[in-house]
C-alpha cells in the first residue's frame, strides 16, 4: 500500500511539468524522497520552485535521452513514475515525425533499461486515451482495439508494449494509466491545451476567436489533481504484474462550451468566433471520444468532478495565476 511505503524513495521523470510537479508535491506531501528528472523543453521551473528547498526532494535538469543520466539518477530508487514525454498531440505539417518516437519511445526504453539494470521493480506510466484513435466502441473500454491516428498516440502505445514486454521479463509492476484531457492551474511552456490556448486568444483579441475544428470535438476532462489521486488509488487497489486503466471521467466536453465558459469567465460577451473546419481540430486529432471508466469504479474510485466542472475550475485557476504574474499563459501556440 502507498501509504506505508513512506520514504521510499520515487523518481518522477517530466516532474517540472504541468502534472509531474503537482504528482511531485501529492509524493512528498505523503513522506516520499522525491528526484525529479526533467530537461525542461515544455516543463517549467516555477513549477517545482516551492519544492526546491524541501529536504527530501532533488531537481536533475537532464534528458531521457541520456542513457548513463538516466541510469546515474536511478540508482537507488524503489518506484519511477514516468511522465516525461514530447505531450503535443498536433503534427504539424513540415514537423519530424520521429520527434515522437525519440521523446515517447526512446526516452521510455532508457527508462525502463535503467531500471531493468538497477532492478527497479515498481513503475507509473503516463500513456494517453490518444492510443484508442477513433473507437467504434464508446465509451472506450481498455480491450478496445487500439487504432491511434496520431503519431502521440502510437508511440505512447509503442511505450506500452515496451511497459508490457519488461513487466513481464524483468518483473516489474506496471501500471498503465490512460489519461483523458487532464486540466489545471499549470500551464506548458509549449505545446497549448485548449484552455491556456482560448484564454491566451481572447487576450490578445477579446473580441474574435479561432476555434480548430468545427467545435463539435467532444472529449474527457479530468483536473490534474483528481489524475494523481486515481494514480494512487490504482496502485494501491490494482495488483497484478501488469495494469492498464482509463483514467477520466465518464463524460465529455464540446469544445465550443469550452469557449463559451472562456470567454464568460473572462467576463467577455459577442465574441466572434471562427471555425477552422473540418470534424477534428488538427491532423491526428481524435474528434470524439468517452473513456469507459468502469474499471477503476470496479476498484472503488471515480472522478469527483464531471468534464465540465473539472474545466470550470481550470479556467479559474489559469485566470488567477495569469493575473497574479501578469504572465502568457500559452506558450507556443497550435497552428490552425
Ligand atoms: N495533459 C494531458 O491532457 C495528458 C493527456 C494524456 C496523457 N498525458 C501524458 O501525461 C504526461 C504529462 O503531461 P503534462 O500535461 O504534464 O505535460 P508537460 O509538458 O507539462 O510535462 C512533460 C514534462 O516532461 C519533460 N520532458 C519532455 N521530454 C523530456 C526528456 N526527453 N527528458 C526529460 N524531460 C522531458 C518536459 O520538460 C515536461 O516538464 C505526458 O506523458 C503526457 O503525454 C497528458
Amino acid at each position: 500500500m502507498l501509504s506505508i511505503l513512506v520514504n521510499m524513495k520515487v523518481l518522477v521523470t517530466g516532474g517540472a511539468g504541468c502534472i509531474g510537479s503537482d504528482l511531485a508535491e501529492a509524493l512528498l506531501l505523503r513522506n516520499f524522497e522525491v528526484t525529479v528528472l526533467d530537461n525542461l523543453s515544455s516543463g517549467k521551473i516555477q513549477h517545482v520552485e516551492k519544492l526546491l528547498g524541501h529536504s527530501r526532494f532533488h531537481f536533475v535538469q537532464g534528458d531521457l535521452l541520456d542513457l548513463d543520466l538516466v541510469s546515474r539518477t536511478m540508482a537507488g530508487v524503489e518506484m519511477v513514475y514516468h511522465l516525461a514525454a514530447n505531450p503535443d498531440v498536433k503534427f504539424t505539417p513540415g514537423d519530424a515525425t520521429d520527434k515522437d518516437l525519440q521523446q515517447n519511445i526512446l526516452a521510455t526504453y532508457h527508462v525502463l533499461e535503467a531500471m531493468r539494470l538497477h532492478a527497479v521493480k515498481r513503475l507509473a506510466f503516463a500513456s494517453t486515451s490518444a492510443v484508442y484513435g477513433i473507437s467504434e466502441v464508446q465509451p472506450i473500454p481498455e480491450n478496445a482495439i487500439c487504432r491511434p491516428i496520431s503519431l502521440y498516440g502510437a508511440t505512447k502505445l509503442g511505450c506500452e508494449a515496451l511497459v508490457s514486454a519488461f513487466s513481464s521479463l524483468f518483473e516489474i509492476q506496471s501500471w498503465i494509466f490512460r489519461f483523458a484531457n487532464i486540466v489545471g492551474a499549470k500551464v506548458r511552456k509549449r505545446g497549448r491545451t485548449v484552455i491556456s490556448d482560448f484564454i491566451q486568444r481572447l487576450r490578445d483579441d477579446p473580441s474574435r476567436l479561432t476555434i480548430l475544428g468545427n467545435g463539435r470535438q467532444a472529449k474527457s476532462y479530468l483536473l490534474a489533481e483528481e489524475c494523481i489521486a486515481g494514480m494512487f488509488y490504482a496502485i494501491e487497489h490494482a495488483g497484478e504484474r501488469l495494469n492498464i486503466v482509463n483514467l477520466g471521467c465518464a463524460d465529455s466536453l464540446r469544445v465550443t462550451r469550452i469557449a463559451d465558459m472562456v470567454a464568460a469567465a473572462m467576463g467577455l460577451s459577442g465574441v466572434d468566433y471562427t471555425y477552422t473546419g473540418g470534424e477534428g481540430g488538427w491532423p491526428g486529432d481524435v474528434p470524439r471520444f468517452m473513456l469507459d471508466v468502469s474499471a477503476m469504479s470496479l476498484l472503488g474510485w471515480q472522478a469527483r468532478c464531471n468534464s465540465e466542472r473539472a474545466v470550470e475550475i481550470a479556467i479559474q485557476a489559469i485566470l488567477r495565476t495569469a493575473e497574479a504574474s501578469q504572465i502568457e499563459v500559452g506558450g507556443a501556440a497550435c497552428k490552425p
